[in-house]
């Protein structure tokens, strides 16, 4: 199935072939395909996932480019499999250590608790027949008690650079257990490796989404090679990938609301989020010039659903356009005048948080082809990341009339059916009957909109809370 995928991916994109494989070592230009987790409940708010095996156990996970730990719910796919004779290294080691993750937004909290392991990982090529193999990597073992493995993800495979904070890292300090995260044990095992990654998006469907993409570990697809010239951003702090920008540009004009006007913006790449983070008043710059918006209790603004809004991410010195149908969801439907009526608000969240005020998501960056390079091994270069866009705006512009009308229509069909089963497909507020009223509606889909909020926080969070909170617990977790 993966296979067949990439081959159609690949022609959509006009590449005839994949790049040669190595006979002995991984084959490095093959790309690595992920599409969208499969769960049918979070409409547009999905995020996308790989196909891993952890201990031969095969597992969906989320690319997270925002954290630095592997963690897999091992009562979703196969057992894991123990110490094989047949296989080069130990498949499977229990530490006995465990760590606690916390993740969430606002008031609502959630915990993951689980044991760190070391398996051998496995990440399948989509083109080829090689297997990126990675032996005793760490991980944690966390069984069945997460809520947001239940959106059709299995875990989460965190792509931080270097000096990411990991969990695992900090539990396992002081003892003998190698704690380095997925990226540093592949790079490390597979020294002839270019040490760095690429992650770029499939064509979009008729209503704009995006279903598919590839990641390629230590070589760039052979049509994506202008992005080896592109400006070689250096990481503001280096904990996240975390690139210096001057705003945003919206109808030609800069928004840069930095107070001294000099200072840059620490923009955070994070594809573990399916929605861009920032503070309130860059909304507010984004969408009040929109005639007919307004700004809705939750902080992000509601915008007319036929607004083709002209938007991009300054990054480094360039800015990049961000895809109309990538700056506004429809979330919600309301009655007027005996019709259905779409509602629509920014794909930008507002986010108070001053540590973390930028957070750039997959709205953003399906718009861009991003290499992270993971620095040299004795930290010479340091790391930094280089991308080019992929959206062509004029075109963007031209199709997205057709793209909304074709994702409003799914949302109405979609709203119509869950209304009318929700209370046998979801534990939620039942609607009960077949007589469908505004408001249960209404409440129908914002009950889809905090679940996906917290999923789409739950990435970011498992290191924007831990940071904070976990640190003191840590050592109490591993008495556990
Ligand atoms: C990959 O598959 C092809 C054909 O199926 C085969 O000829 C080739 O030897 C395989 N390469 C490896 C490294 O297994
Ligand atoms: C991942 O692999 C498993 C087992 O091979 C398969 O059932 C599942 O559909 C795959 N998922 C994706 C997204 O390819
Ligand atoms: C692996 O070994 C542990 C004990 O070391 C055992 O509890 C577990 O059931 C084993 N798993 C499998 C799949 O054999
Ligand atoms: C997580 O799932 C449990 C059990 O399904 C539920 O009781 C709890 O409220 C959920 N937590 C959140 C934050 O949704
Ligand atoms: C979008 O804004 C840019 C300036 O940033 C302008 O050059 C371009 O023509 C605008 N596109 C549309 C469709 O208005
Ligand atoms: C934005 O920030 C840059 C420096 O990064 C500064 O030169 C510029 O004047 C600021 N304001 C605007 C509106 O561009």
């Amino acid at each position: 199935m993966r296979t067949v995928y990439a081959i159609a991916l690949l022609s959509h994109l006009g590449i005839g072939a994949l790049g040669a494989s190595l006979p002995t070592a991984w084959g490095a230009a093959d790309s690595i395909s992920f599409t969208l987790a499969t769960s049918p409940q979070l409409v547009g708010h999905r995020i996308y996932v790989v196909n891993v095996s952890v201990a031969v156990s095969t597992h969906d996970v989320v690319l997270d480019t925002g954290s630095n730990d592997l963690w897999v719910d091992t009562t979703l796919g196969a057992p894991l499999v123990n110490h094989s004779s047949s296989s080069p290294g130990p498949v499977h080691t229990e530490t006995g250590i465990s760590a606690l993750l916390e993740y969430g937004v606002e008031n609502a909290y959630t915990y993951a608790l689980g044991e760190v392991q070391f398996a051998s990982v496995e990440v399948p090529s989509a083109g080829g027949n090689e297997t990126l193999v990675v032996h005793n990597q760490a991980f944690l073992n966390v069984p069945g008690t997460t809520n947001i493995t239940q959106y059709g993800n299995e875990g989460v495979l965190g792509l931080g650079p270097p000096r990411g904070w990991s969990a695992v890292r900090d539990v396992l300090d002081e003892t003998e257990w190698d704690a380095d995260p997925f990226l540093a044990t592949m790079f490390e095992q597979h020294p002839k490796m270019q040490r760095f990654f690429t992650l770029s998006f499939g064509p979009r469907d008729t209503e704009g989404a995006i279903n598919a993409g590839a990641v390629t570990f230590g070589a760039v697809r052979p049509e994506l090679s202008a992005i080896l010239d592109a400006p070689k951003l250096p990481l503001m702090t280096g904990q996240f990938w975390d690139v210096p920008s001057r705003g945003f540009v919206v109808d030609g004009t800069v928004v840069n609301l930095s107070g001294s006007g000099t200072d840059e913006l620490r923009f955070i790449l994070d594809s573990g989020v399916y929605a861009t983070f920032a503070p309130p008043e860059y909304l507010r710059a984004i969408y009040s010039p929109v005639p007919g918006s307004f700004l809705l209790e939750d902080g992000t603004w509601s915008v007319p659903c036929d607004t083709r809004m002209n938007v991009s991410v300054l990054l480094g010195e360039t800015a990049y356009g961000i895809h109309p149908v990538d700056m506004t969801e429809v979330y919600g439907l309301e009655e007027e005048d005996g019709t259905w009526k779409p509602l629509c608000k920014g794909l930008f969240q507002s986010n108070l948080d001053t540590e973390i005020p930028f957070l750039i998501g997959l709205n953003v960056l399906r718009n861009l082809h991003v290499l992270h390079h993971y620095g040299g091994v004795a930290g010479n270069p340091e790391p930094y990341v280089q991308i080019v866009q992929a959206t062509d705006m004029a075109q963007a512009s031209a199709e997205f009339a057709a793209m909304n009308t074709a994702r409003i229509d799914t949302f109405l069909r979609v709203g119509e059916v869950t209304a009318e089963t929700s209370s046998v497909e979801r534990p939620m507020e039942s609607v009960g009957s077949t007589v469908v009223r505004t408001p249960e509606i209404r409440r129908t889909m914002r009950g889809w909109y905090v679940d996906a909020l917290l999923l789409s926080s739950a990435c970011f969070a498992v290191l924007y809370a831990i940071s904070r909170w976990f640190r003191l617990r840590a050592r109490c977790a591993s008495c556990v």
